[in-house]
This record gives structure tokens, sequence and C-alpha cells, in this order.
């Protein structure tokens, strides 16, 4: 999984595949025009051209949607055959069958799925794909909007873009510095909705869910510790990035941050300047 729109560690994802003999798929839900790099002077590659499968979701909060469903790209052909047929009950085609070629001479040689992409959700696909790099766009001017105004300004830790990473920027989570503030998460969050600005949490650890708890307690899972998981998950809040809020809504998000972090802050010297935007 590459979250909100970054790819993780590739090199470390293939050294890890390579020595336990796994096969590599990458996660690539929210990674439309993500891309990552060796180093600073080695050439952008994007997702896609990488040596593995990537599986791309199209569901309606993705970079692109048809509503649901999804893609998975390959650069190895006879996978990318082996995809369609099990994704469309098993049939091998009629002109690749040796029959007679005619409509109803297809044969089933291995077990199927009905996963494939109906035809009108594949053509509003394709119109959404043609837009994929103007929505991508409009992305990155809400993150420049985003940490112009938030950077140094709130308590709270601004996302950043790694410098061998190019992200989609699916996903904006800001990460709040509770020690500095008087109010939880998920109060602010409350304070916020009050305001109309509706933020969310991207997402509750799986170990935080009932399920996972009983199948801990009954002994069919396992979770050790996971201290880091629960801070950030604690501190997380994720701000609206969709390209169809205008300009005047995302302005409002960053009002409505400044003035319930400004009232919620301890050091009022330090965050002055917030209590002065309320
Ligand atoms: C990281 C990640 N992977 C996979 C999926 C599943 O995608 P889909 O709903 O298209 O099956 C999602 C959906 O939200 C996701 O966020």
């Amino acid at each position: 999984v590459n979250y909100g729109g970054v790819l993780g560690d590739v090199e470390e994802y293939q050294a890890i595949a390579e020595e336990f003999g796994l096969k590599l798929i990458y996660d690539g839900a929210h990674c439309l025009h993500t891309a990552y790099r060796h180093s600073l002077d080695a050439p952008w590659i994007p997702i896609g051209a990488l040596d593995a499968p990537v599986c791309y979701s199209f569901y309606a909060s993705k970079c692109i949607t048809t509503g649901e469903g999804g893609m998975v790209t390959t650069n190895d052909a006879a996978l990318a055959a082996r995809l369609r047929r099990v994704s469309f009950h098993g049939i091998t085609p009629p002109a690749e069958t040796g029959g007679t070629g005619m409509n109803w001479d297809y044969d089933i040689a291995e077990r199927g799925y009905k996963a494939n992409l109906n035809d009108v959700l594949a053509a509003l696909g394709l119109s959404q794909l043609s837009r994929g790099w103007e929505f991508h766009e409009q992305r990155r001017s809400i993150v420049s909007f985003y940490q112009r105004e938030l950077r140094g300004n709130i308590p709270a830790d601004v996302p950043e873009e790694p410098a061998n990473r190019q992200s989609s920027w699916h996903i904006f989570p800001l990460l709040l510095r509770l020690e500095e503030l008087t109010l939880s998460r998920d109060e602010i969050l409350l304070q916020l909705r009050d305001l109309s600005v509706h933020c969310s949490v991207q997402w509750r650890p799986l170990h935080h869910f009932s399920l996972y708890k009983a199948l801990a307690r009954e002994g069919k899972a396992r979770f050790g510790r996971l201290p880091v998981t629960d801070e950030i998950f604690s501190r997380m809040l994720t701000l609206p990035i969709s390209p169809a809020h205008s300009q005047d809504e995302i302005s409002r998000v960053v009002e409505a941050l400044k003035c319930v972090l400004g009232a919620a802050t301890r050091n009022r010297n330090k965050w002055n300047h917030l209590r002065e935007a309320m």
C-alpha cells in the first residue's frame, strides 16, 4: 500500500520480495500520477512503469473515478492476457481457441470471476483519464495553498513531498501537535464541523476495529503493541482536497482551522497570529 499517493521504499520492497521469493504487486489505489526516482539526479519513474503489476482504484473518492471499479497495469503480456480472462469468467476469446472464430465459439480453460469494468463505466473512465492531469494540477494547487497558509502557522505538521517522490496528493493529512493544544483531535474535528468544515481521519487502524479485537481475543490474530500507529492516529486529521472544491471553500477550510486551533492553543504568545485571524 502506498498511502495518500506517495510511493514507499521501492528498493526495499524489491529486496524483501527477492529474499522471500514473493511476487510484488503494488496497491496504487491512491497513486495515479505518482512517481519516484532512485536519487536526486535519476530520472522520474511513474508508478505504472515499475517492474510489477499496479492495481488502481476508480472508486468515487479517488483521483479519477468510474463510481466503482479499477485497473491493473503490467508490462507482462502473458499476465495481462490472464487478467483479462479471469476477470471475465475465465473465457478465452474465440480468436484464440483455434475453433471457428465465431462469437459463441469461446473456451473456458480456467475458473474466472465476473470482475470486469463494464462498458459504460469504462467509457466514463476514458473520459476521466483524459482529464486526469487537469484534476492533478487542481489538487496540486490546493496543496500549495494549504502549505503556504498552514506551514509554520498552526500547531500541526503539514505534509511535504519527499525529495525523491511525486505525490498524487490523494490525501492531505495534518498531524496535530497535541502537546500544544488543549483539545483532542476528535474535539477539533467536531468544532470544525460546527463551522461546516468537514475534515476526516484516514484511517482508523485495523487493530482498533471490533472484528480484529475479537479475533485477537480468540487467538486468531495477533497484534503486538503499535505505539507509532496509535500516536499518528490520535494526531491525524485530513483536509478536503477534491478538485471539485472552489478557492472560496478551500479558503474557508484554512480560516476555520486557524480559528479552531487558535482558540485551542496552549502557548498563546507563540501562536498569537492565530488569535488575530479569528
Ligand atoms: C489504499 C487502498 N487500497 C485499495 C482500495 C480498494 O479499492 P476499491 O474500492 O476500488 O476496491 C482502497 C479503497 O479505498 C484504498 O484506499
